[in-house]
């Protein structure tokens, strides 16, 4: 069947994290019909093992096509380590498919300020080795350090940031012997970026911050584009789906896209 430019766009995470990927796509693709999926049941992504998240990623990734979504977007680092190119070959060409990880590492590439480079992320995104990996094909002089800062995504879940319990995590991490001396930060996990001011602040506003969310919003937008894909008028309105309801869920999605969500429930 072909595509066309009516069609939503599908996004998906473990949980809230990957609606700071879905806020820069709306900011930067207001015409674009969003289907969010939470996989809230099964968070955190980070500590479970690569064939489970496969798993869960590839059934998210059927509930999107028979959402009729026109590609799909993993925000999720973990599930972009573990299951991207189960997902590409699962989709079978139906679809495009795109990863938070590329454009975050091809962007850091090019940064002449960035040389030497610090990773956080969950333990599976750091296990994988990606982000090294991929920063050094592209560029072998730069050094990439990372660590693994597992307690942030739960913590963020529970609405613990700005306050003292999260300033003590982030500090404990932060001041880690594998971060010392670092000129930039990759924020290798997409629920970051909801404490990326706390954070900055750490470092005194002056370490670059690295949050992917716009990279990848324009790596959509490209793809879309070249697939001429791209929609000049929303069809539909967003629709946010979780495989278990979460207050706090909709509260962040409401926050990031300034109106009432209809939180809808779905088992995969
Ligand atoms: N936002 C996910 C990521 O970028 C969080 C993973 C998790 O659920 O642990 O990795």
């Amino acid at each position: 069947m072909t595509l066309n430019s009516n069609q939503p766009v599908g996004i998906f995470d473990s949980g809230a994290g990957g609606l700071t990927v879905a806020a820069a796509v709306r900011n930067l693709l207001p015409e674009e019909q969003i289907i969010y999926f939470g996989d809230t049941a099964h968070l955190p992504y980070g500590d479970k093992s690569v064939e489970t998240v496969r798993r869960y990623s590839l059934k998210i990734a059927d509930f999107l096509l028979s959402k009729n979504c026109k590609v799909i977007l993993i925000a999720c680092n973990t599930a972009s380590a573990a299951a991207y190119e189960a997902i590409v070959e699962h989709v079978n060409g139906k679809v495009s498919v795109i990863n938070v990880i590329d454009p975050a590492t091809e962007l850091v590439a090019q940064n002449p300020k960035a040389k030497h480079i610090g990773v956080i992320g969950t333990k599976g995104t750091i296990g994988s080795g990606m982000y090294p990996k991929k920063i050094n094909e592209l560029a072998p002089e730069k050094q990439v350090v990372s660590l693994a800062t597992p307690l942030l995504v739960p913590m963020i879940e529970e609405g613990f940031i700005f306050d003292d319990i999260s300033n003590a995590v982030v500090k404990k991490y932060l001041e880690s012997a594998e971060l010392k001396g670092i000129d930039s930060l990759i924020l290798g996990c997409t629920h970051y970026p909801i404490i990326k001011n706390q954070i900055r602040k750490y470092y005194d506003f002056e370490t670059l911050i690295i949050d992917s969310s716009q990279v990848v919003a324009q790596k959509l937008k490209a793809v879309l584009s070249q697939e001429s894909l791209l929609s000049s008028k929303k069809i539909g309105e967003h629709q946010f789906y979780v495989s278990d309801y979460s207050s706090y869920f909709k509260k962040l999605a409401e926050m990031f896209f300034e109106e009432d969500i209809d939180l809808q429930k779905v088992t995969l």
